[in-house]
Formats: C-alpha cells, sequence, structure tokens
C-alpha cells in the first residue's frame, strides 16, 4: 500500500459515524440546556499560546506539541488543547464585556506528539466547555453536573468522580517546599522523568504511574492540608454543591493533573478499569491563565472529554445507539428507456423527503435486486420496457416479497403509506 494515515490518526469510516453522530449530538442539546454556546477556534494557533498556557515542565510543552513554521516564518502549533485557544478568542474579542460568566462549548480536533496506544493518538477530538469569568464554586459544580449529566446521558456507566483542591498562587508554594523535602529523602528510588519534575514541575511528581514513584507519592504530604483560608473554603462549597446535586465524589489527593494552568478545584472522570490513559474526562478551574494571556484577572473553570475514550467505553459497555435513518428506497431499471425514468423518479421522491438511491449501471434484474437485498432497502421500484408503456411502476415490498403496481403519479404516497 502506497499511503497510510500517519501513525497515531485514525479514519472514521462511515460505519463508525453513528457513535459520533450520538456523541456530539448529546453534547450540543446538553450544552444548550446547561446555558453553553458553541465556539470554534482555528487549527492551529501562534506556539507561544500553549507554551505560555502550558509552562516547562509540563508533557505538552516539552514534547507534544507540533510546532511548524509557516512560509511566513511566523511559528505556529497544531491546537494541543482546547482551553487556551478559548480564552484568547475571549480576550480577543472581548466577551469580558458580556454578562459574565459566558458559557461556551468545542467540539474540536487535538493534536499531541504521543506514543499511540489504544485510547492514546495523536490526533483525538474533545468535547470541551468552559465558564469563564466568575470564582463561584457553585459554578465548578455546574461544569462537574453537566460533564457527569453528559456521561450518564450517553449510557455509560461505572466511573468515579476523583475530585482534588491544588490551592492558588497564595498557598502552592508552601506545599511545594514540604513536597519537594518529602522527596528530598527518596531522589535516588526516582524514575528519571521524576528526577526532572522535581526540578521543573513537582506537582507531577505526584502523578507518576511507576510503582516505585507511586509509593513515594502515597505517602507525601496532602496538598488540601496546606490550603490557604480562602480555598479551603471554596472548597468545602464546591463539595457541599455536589452533596446537593447527589454527585457522588472520591477524594484524591494526589490528583493534580497533566496541565499546567490549574487552581483550586480540579477532578477527573475515570472508569473503573486502572490506568491513566483511561481517563475520559477531566478538567478544573484556571483562574490565572486569562492574566497570563494578557487579560485582566478572570476566574474560570472548565471540562474536557476524549471522544474517541467515549466511544471505546460505549463499546466496551456495549451500549446500543438508536439506528441512523436509512435509505428507505432503491430505483431499478431494465434498460436505456427505463432508467431515464428511474433517474427522474428519484429525484421527485428526494423532493418529497425520501430517502432514495438509483441503481447505476446496467446489471440484470437479479443483479439488482441482490444489491437491494444487501444493502437492506425496505422497498424496492422496478421500472421496465412494460411499466413505461403502462405508466407504472412496480413497487415491490422487500421484506414480505409482495408487489403492486402503481402508477408513476402516485408513487409518492404509495412509498409513504408502506413505509409508514
Ligand atoms: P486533558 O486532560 O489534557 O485536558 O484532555 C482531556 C481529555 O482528552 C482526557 O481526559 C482524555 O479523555 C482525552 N485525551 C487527552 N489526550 C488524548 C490522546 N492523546 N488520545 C485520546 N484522548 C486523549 C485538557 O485538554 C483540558 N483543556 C481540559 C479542560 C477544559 N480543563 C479546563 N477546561
Amino acid at each position: 500500500m502506497l499511503y497510510k494515515a500517519p501513525r497515531g490518526t485514525t479514519d472514521i469510516l462511515p460505519e463508525e459515524q453513528s457513535y459520533w453522530t450520538y456523541v456530539q449530538d448529546k453534547a450540543a442539546s446538553l450544552c444548550c440546556l446547561y446555558g453553553y454556546q458553541p465556539i470554534d477556534t482555528p487549527v492551529f494557533e501562534d506556539q507561544k499560546l500553549f507554551a505560555r498556557s502550558s509552562s516547562h515542565g509540563t508533557d505538552l510543552a516539552e514534547k507534544e506539541m507540533y510546532v511548524f513554521e509557516d512560509r511566513g516564518g511566523q511559528l505556529l502549533a497544531l491546537k494541543a488543547e482546547g482551553t487556551a485557544p478559548v480564552c484568547r478568542a475571549y480576550l480577543e474579542h472581548g466577551l469580558f464585556n458580556l454578562a459574565q460568566p459566558v458559557r461556551l462549548y468545542y467540539l474540536s480536533a487535538i493534536f499531541r506528539y504521543e506514543r499511540p496506544q489504544a485510547g492514546r493518538y495523536r490526533q483525538h477530538h474533545q468535547f470541551g466547555f468552559e465558564a469563564i469569568g466568575d470564582a463561584d464554586p457553585s459554578l465548578d459544580a455546574e461544569v462537574i453536573e453537566l460533564a457527569q449529566h453528559f456521561l450518564l446521558s450517553l449510557g455509560l456507566s461505572g466511573f468515579s468522580l476523583q475530585l482534588n483542591s491544588i490551592g492558588c498562587r497564595q498557598c502552592r508554594p508552601a506545599y511545594i517546599r514540604a513536597l519537594l523535602s518529602h522527596y528530598a529523602g527518596h531522589a535516588q528510588k526516582l524514575c528519571p522523568d521524576c528526577q526532572t519534575r522535581r526540578e521543573k514541575n513537582p506537582l507531577r511528581l505526584l502523578d507518576c504511574k511507576n510503582a516505585t514513584c507511586q509509593e513515594i507519592a502515597d505517602s507525601a504530604p496532602a496538598i488540601r492540608k496546606y490550603l490557604c483560608a480562602e480555598c479551603q473554603e471554596h472548597f468545602q462549597k464546591v463539595q457541599q454543591y455536589l452533596e446537593i446535586l447527589g454527585i457522588p465524589f472520591q477524594l484524591n489527593n494526589k490528583l493534580v493533573r497533566g496541565l499546567d494552568y490549574y487552581t483550586r478545584t480540579v477532578f477527573e472522570f475515570q472508569p473503573e478499569e486502572e490506568g491513566a490513559q483511561k481517563t475520559i474526562g477531566g478538567g478544573g478551574r484556571y483562574d490565572d491563565l486569562i492574566e497570563a494571556l494578557g487579560g485582566k484577572p478572570t476566574p474560570a473553570v472548565g471540562f474536557a472529554a476524549g471522544i474517541e475514550r467515549i466511544i471505546l467505553n460505549l463499546k466496551t459497555q456495549n451500549i446500543s445507539l438508536p439506528s441512523p435513518p436509512a435509505a428507505t428506497v432503491f430505483l431499478i431499471h431494465i434498460g436505456g428507456k427505463a432508467k431515464l425514468e428511474t433517474v427522474k423518479l428519484a429525484a421527485t421522491l428526494r423532493q418529497a423527503g425520501i430517502a432514495t438511491i438509483s441503481a447505476v449501471g446496467d446489471r440484470s434484474l437479479k443483479s439488482q435486486l441482490r444489491q437491494a437485498h444487501n444493502r437492506g432497502f425496505p422497498t424496492v421500484i422496478i421500472v421496465g420496457e412494460e411499466e413505461i408503456d403502462a405508466q407504472q411502476a412496480i413497487l415491490r415490498d422487500m421484506s414480505t416479497g409482495t408487489q403492486q403496481n402503481i402508477p408513476f403519479g402516485e408513487i409518492v404516497s404509495a412509498v409513504t403509506t408502506s413505509c409508514g
């Protein structure tokens, strides 16, 4: 074979599309229910946007971005995540002038140079939403509620909500000092990645999947003990709202998320099966990001889920989808004169809103009938020389094999009646 889809990317063939339509339609209708409006941002952005929003030491900034120089010499990056572009658009188009918070959602392709494996791709797609412009803890709960509502409405079950607060720029430095002093006693045992994390992004030490590093992380001090009074109160209220909403959660001291812009609330939905690449979706508050991108201090909170991972879960949980509307009528012709008539009839049926496919080429009646049968058409219309002379067509019900002659002028109403 000459060409293949690039490593870590997939073609979404027609037989897969019903999953995508199912997930995307649910996302859009729920966002409408919660007052989130759609936004689309470009596939590529100034590389500095992602570099600034996920500072040194995150995998995204260090090794995962698809960066390229365009012919004008500008350094660009394919969309590596959805939040920073939405914040950029919020600032660029003065959305801060609207009533706050501004609630936005997106369905977008995301590009990360990662080691491909099941559920981890170099191009994946996210459904994400952001509530920008308010620090109210009820907004954190609303975002979590919408995320959970989305997963449940798809029919998914068996996932847990992991929840943590990672504080703010006032209280986090004291925690980082405590964390580093804990790790100082274990420095020799750490994996090479964690050696780097100690220098560049200590919070991520808690997230390492290496067994020895996990043991060290298990005995690390818990960040929630270091939260300032404001962060503590905020987190308590988030939990209170979740309890009122009846949303169960597990407090998780080691949950820190992979991106660097988070403050206060962080959360993830994880299936019962273990494994980091299995996280269905995650998010949190990012109260400093808009300021870091050049705006005024603007608190915000959001979430994103990987659509491929959702579809993997739909398949493993055997969730059946509503069947997509299939074409109902297959038009068969016998001879060139009849073909002129079926082409015209097909157009008339489609004008009347009846999904129709016309046979092409010059195959025998038997072969055209086989085609209709194999493709599952419930209704077939046959036109031959005799039918042209009588100005009528044969309407065949494929499930029973019964046939009736219908005048050309009555085909639409006959098909509508026979197909219900
Ligand atoms: P993230 O955790 O990096 O967060 O990605 C969100 C979700 O995208 C993950 O939970 C996972 O389901 C999916 N995902 C991530 N990487 C891959 C991959 N390589 N292949 C397949 N699926 C993947 C964010 O991107 C944040 N922007 C989320 C957010 C929105 N936070 C606040 N607002």
